[in-house]
């Protein structure tokens, strides 16, 4: 999602409007701006693209100079004209834009309402404008503190009051908010490109803090305290703006895997660990002890997350999975009946394939659960309960944060169904748990040791056309997306094997030098597959290992090794994937390919 808020002598709608085209290359479905008007808070809302606002508020005459606007991208709530942003109180006096998840909301929506608040949208962010309304007695920043101390979640949230014309005030964690600073205005903006156009002058707000704006400047506030903010420079221009600063959209997401991580996690562990709470799911515990045999069905990246799907849920479910390409599940008359769960996973929720194949399995009486990251996508809609992924818009055509939270779309409904199955012992879901809950930490970790290394490993891919990705069980899985990743960004020729499969013809293709990756996350078949790696090398190929910190014993057989930060075996892929995706976006780069929209390829598929 997207937020601006001005402040200033300039007309505030104009301005707001401008800020969020800027933000339209997110991609949403529905924007809204409020303003105050002659002394009235004035709200202007619309589902569909940013012009049908436009088209609604055209030729009103809008005289405020003050505002608050906002791109959605849809999290709780379908898109639509009432669940867009800003939300307001119950007196239509306080408007409130916000990006996150507020984890919390049904328990604070409950205690509202019987504080007498009564609500409009199916959002979480609407019990913001009510709790400031609950706690605001004449002092605006007083409210928004005690707002915010009553929210658990991520939020970056913007709040506008007729009370207070003169006045905008902001918090934030764990959601991007910057402040802007103008001659004689000042604007709030989750990204730079909102107000790029009007000042270069920037503070970014931290966790935890509070920031009251007025016209005459911007005061910023940590529990209860007044801080000192440094004024940053922007010397980006708009298209490097777009990109967070980064030379590539794809290399943007990818270090918004720590982010996205924490999003989908937000709210659904139970804070004792000791399950997972998945309110979306509407399957009864009838229906899942009915459970016979579990199909995912998905394409591209999306099948490659089903394949770890078909390890993680045969280990812990003990039930029998199929995965299928879409394409192919759809005229193979597919085994499916009522005691068949279909999962199907897509990141946009429109590919074509994806989509047929879900109508077929619920032709056949199955019930369908859809994992995808577009609320409201015609996947979405059809699937009988939808798990979001919450990735936030992903604009590379290579998927990478689409993918990672997939992974854990599938960890969270593995849980959630083997607690109702009762086959996860308390002590293994917790350990669980809590080791899921250490993964964005773990990710941010490979993000910020491993950059250098894997831009160099990298150039190896400037001499050779043709590679191999080798691994065990969920080793294998991920070497499937790795490889995906090289081919579809570098246009090197990459292949995946099973490491015990590759002497049994593709060994044929290991010439000196040639490089493989090989994966050794899985102790239960770590030897194994360095036997295999000894075959590789035996032909003098390039060997670099991918394995947990603290395993020397690979070091002995390659000649290079990426180490990640140790987790469960069960996790690994969430971990394993980011280098295999930085390497090939570096190879991209070094061989001067197209990274965000590579040739052929199309980022959603709605052609069969
Ligand atoms: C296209 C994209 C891939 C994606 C696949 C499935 O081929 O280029 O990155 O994995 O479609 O898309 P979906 O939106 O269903 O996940």
């Amino acid at each position: 999602c997207g937020i601006v808020g001005y402040i200033g002598t300039r007309l505030a709608v104009p301005v707001l409007l401008e800020g969020l085209k800027k933000l339209e290359y997110r991609g949403y479905d529905s924007a809204g701006i409020a303003v105050i008007e002659d002394g009235e808070l004035v709200l202007n809302r619309s589902v569909g693209k940013l012009h049908m606002l436009e088209g609604k508020i055209n030729g009103d005459a809008h005289q405020g100079h003050v505002g608050i606007g906002h791109t959605r991208w849809a999290t709780h709530g379908r898109p639509s004209d009432r669940n867009s942003h800003p939300h307001t109180d119950c007196t239509g006096k306080i408007a409130v834009v916000h990006n996150g998840i507020i984890e919390n909301f049904l328990e604070l929506k409950e205690w509202l309402e019987e504080n007498g608040h009564v609500f409009q949208s199916e959002t979480d962010t609407e019990v913001l404008p009510h709790l400031v309304e609950h706690f605001h007695q004449g002092d605006l920043l007083r409210a928004v503190e005690q707002m915010v101390s009553k929210v658990r979640g991520s939020y970056a949230t913007v709040v506008l009051s007729e009370d207070h014309p003169g006045t905008l005030v902001a918090a934030r964690k764990d959601n991007p908010l910057i402040v802007g600073l103008g001659e004689g205005e000042y604007f709030f903006a989750s990204d730079i490109p909102a107000i790029i156009n009007y000042t270069r002058k920037i503070m970014v707000l931290e966790d935890g803090e509070i920031a009251v704006l007025t016209a005459e400047g911007v005061k910023v506030y940590k529990n209860g305290s007044p801080v000192e903010k440094e004024i940053q420079l922007i010397t980006w221009d708009t298209k490097a703006a777009e990109k967070g600063g980064y030379p590539h959209f794809m290399i943007k997401e990818i270090n918004e895997q720590p982010r996205a991580l924490r999003d989908i996690l937000t709210g659904r562990i139970a804070p004792d660990f000791s399950g997972v709470d998945l309110q979306e799911v509407s399957l009864t515990a009838e229906q899942i002890k009915n459970i016979r045999k579990i199909a995912v069905v998905a394409c591209g990246t999306a099948y490659h997350a089903g394949i770890v799907g078909k390890y993680v849920m045969e280990k812990m479910l003990r039930i029998p999975v199929e995965v299928d390409i879409a394409s192919e599940f759809r005229y193979r008359n597919p085994l499916i009946d009522a005691h068949t769960l279909t999962v199907i996973i897509s990141q946009s929720g429109e590919t074509a394939d994806t989509l047929a194949a879900l109508k077929e399995a619920k032709a056949r009486g199955s019930r369908v659960v859809a994992i995808t990251n577009v609320v409201g996508s015609s996947i979405a809609r059809e699937a009988h309960d939808v798990v979001y992924t919450w990735a936030g818009p992903e604009i590379a055509v290579a998927s990478t944060k689409a993918y990672i939270t997939q992974l854990l779309g599938i960890y969270l409904l593995t849980l959630f169904l083997g607690k109702e199955l009762g086959r996860i012992p308390a002590g293994e879901m917790t350990d669980i748990l809590h080791h899921l809950y250490q993964l964005p930490k773990q990710a941010q970790d490979i993000l910020d040791h491993l950059n250098e290394q894997l831009n160099k490993m990298a150039e190896i891919f400037n001499q050779w056309e043709d590679t191999f990705f080798v691994g065990r069980g969920l080793d294998y899985a991920v070497a499937l997306e790795g490889s995906l990743k090289l081919k579809e960004i570098s246009y090197v020729h990459a292949e995946a094997y099973a490491a015990g499969e590759l002497k049994h013809g593709t060994l044929a293709l290991i010439v000196k030098d040639v490089p493989v990756l090989a994966l050794c996350t899985q102790p239960d078949v770590f030897e194994k597959t360095v036997s295999n790696i000894k075959e590789i090398k035996a032909r003098e190929a390039h060997v670099i290992g991918v394995a947990f910190e603290g395993n020397k014993e690979i070091g002995k057989s390659v000649d290079e090794v990426i180490y990640i930060p140790e987790t469960l075996p069960l996790l690994a892929p969430v971990l394993t994937v980011i280098p295999l995706q930085m390497l090939a976006y570096y190879a991209s780069v070094h061989r001067g390919c197209d990274v965000d929209q590579p040739r052929n390829l199309a980022k959603s598929v709605t052609v069969e």
